[in-house]
């Protein structure tokens, strides 16, 4: 649980960077869009992180926790576009993805559904994260 908390923090460090920093005719749009995304993903870390502590784990949220423990793709400092950011961002929310719904199985296995039922209101989140970010992706062709 501590690694999705790590992927979840690295995740929203990762819409801020984009937030911050993408340039370009979409500007407006993206640099919206992605602290509208990042909003969903800060929920994400609060219910992960909560769901840990609930079970009588220690939620490590920090930052230097995270960056430990993460296994999403780095993210380049460099890069500009909204079409790059759009890519990278794909990627993580993609990635993140696929580990909820790992969870969701592990979890149910073990037969814990309240956990089960978590990873599956992240998953469902992030799959329309995706479909906003990659609907951008579209436009920027
Ligand atoms: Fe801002």
């Amino acid at each position: 649980m501590n690694r999705r908390l790590a992927s979840a923090v690295d995740l929203h460090t990762q819409m801020k960077q984009a937030h911050w920093n993408v340039k370009g005719p979409s500007f407006i749009g993206l640099h919206e869009l992605f602290d509208k995304v990042d909003e969903a993903v800060e929920s994400c870390v609060d219910m992960i992180a909560e769901r840990i502590v609930q079970l009588g784990g220690i939620a490590e949220g920090t930052l230097r926790a995270a960056a430990k423990r993460s296994r999403l793709p780095e993210y380049p400092l460099t890069i500009a576009s909204g079409k790059e950011h759009v890519e990278m961002l794909s990627r993580a929310l993609a990635y993140f993805g696929e580990t909820a719904r790992k969870a969701i199985d592990q979890t149910d296995e073990i037969g814990d559904k309240g956990t089960a039922d978590i990873f599956t209101e992240i998953s469902r989140g992030v799959d329309k994260d995706l479909w906003f970010v990659e609907a951008h992706a579209q436009s920027e062709h």
